[in-house]
């Protein structure tokens, strides 16, 4: 499914497409964002980035229109249902098109495999807003956040719950990556889907929950799978008893939108443990670092305020 650079631009559409020094770098820069918040370098300026979705979205959208307006650049946010591509046109032409007007592309989209053909055509960067193979940009935002409240990740045991999803997979991506340790508490039923190499699958939510530094779970039901039967999901749901099995110092994490009592409880949101909303604001910091990596080498001049280097 990942897609091996044919130029060199740099996209975004796995984490596993981008050399490790760069996204440790990437890491770093956003750290650097989030603390000159108040005062942003207007490395955007004059830049423009169309952000096309089939899906809703309120964290993608809002984080990446106003990481660009922050940093001075601008944003064309559309529905994919305004755009010709979901009429006559084809992939190629939409993205050589795209490529002659705004300097990236940020797409939200069901299907991976369309993502990576947009991508090969465009000559700007293109940046995968979730699809459902994966959603990278997220998982940054994740590992930002794991930072901020435990220090470096290396090491650190991550524990999943629930569905095997595309947030799933993008989180064995960067365990590979940032080396730490990711347990995965499934229902058995779901072992099979698994295609990453997790430390542990388990279908014991209470022992995937052992001393783990930070527990986390996704909706049961992503966009596209409403009125799915729910009951399998029902063990692994993060209460307060499941925590009580994580490390003293454990967080909590969702990338929400968050079904209130179905995959994680109220208790367990309304506690100290809980890092929901941090999470979600990182996703504008974490944006910021990833529009200034795939900038940088699209053709355009910006001042490079940030140093890539890890
Ligand atoms: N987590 C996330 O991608 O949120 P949105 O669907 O609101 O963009």
């Amino acid at each position: 499914m990942s897609v091996q650079p044919l130029t060199s631009v740099n996209h975004f559409l796995d984490l596993t497409d981008v050399p490790s020094e760069i996204l440790h770098g990437m890491l770093q820069n956003a750290h650097k964002m989030k603390n000159s918040k108040f005062t942003p370098a207007q490395i955007f300026s004059g830049l423009s980035l169309a952000m096309v979705f089939d899906k809703r979205s309120t964290r993608t959208r809002m984080s990446f229109e106003v990481a660009m307006k922050q940093l001075g650049g601008h944003t064309i946010p559309m529905n994919m249902s305004e755009i010709q591509l979901t009429g006559a046109e084809n992939i190629e032409d939409t993205a050589q098109v795209l490529s002659r007007y705004v300097d990236a592309v940020m797409i939200r989209m069901s299907d991976h495999d369309t993502l990576v053909q947009l991508a090969k055509h465009s000559s700007i960067p293109v940046i995968n807003g979730l699809t459902d193979w994966s959603h990278p940009c997220q998982i940054m935002a994740d590992i930002m956040t794991i930072e901020e409240k435990l220090g470096d990740i290396k090491g650190k045991t991550v524990a999943w719950f629930g569905d095997y999803n595309n947030v799933t997979r993008s989180f064995g991506h960067a365990a590979e990556i940032f080396g730490f340790d990711l347990v995965l508490g499934l229902p058995e039923e779901l072992h099979s889907k698994v295609d990453i190499s997790a430390n542990q699958v388990t279908a014991d939510a209470s022992a995937a929950a052992k001393n783990a530094d930070v527990i986390v779970t996704d909706t049961w039901e992503s966009m596209g799978q409403e009125g799915k039967s729910l009951d399998m999901f029902r063990p692994y749901q993060v209460n307060s008893a499941l925590m009580a099995n994580a490390a003293d110092h454990a967080i909590f994490m969702h990338c929400m939108p968050i079904h209130r009592e179905d995959e994680v409880t109220n208790e367990v949101l309304a506690s100290k443990q809980c890092v929901i909303y941090d999470e979600a604001e990182n996703r504008l910091h974490a944006q910021k670092a990833i529009l200034a990596w795939c900038l940088a080498n699209a053709g355009v001049q910006i001042q490079q305020t940030f140093d890539f280097a890890a």
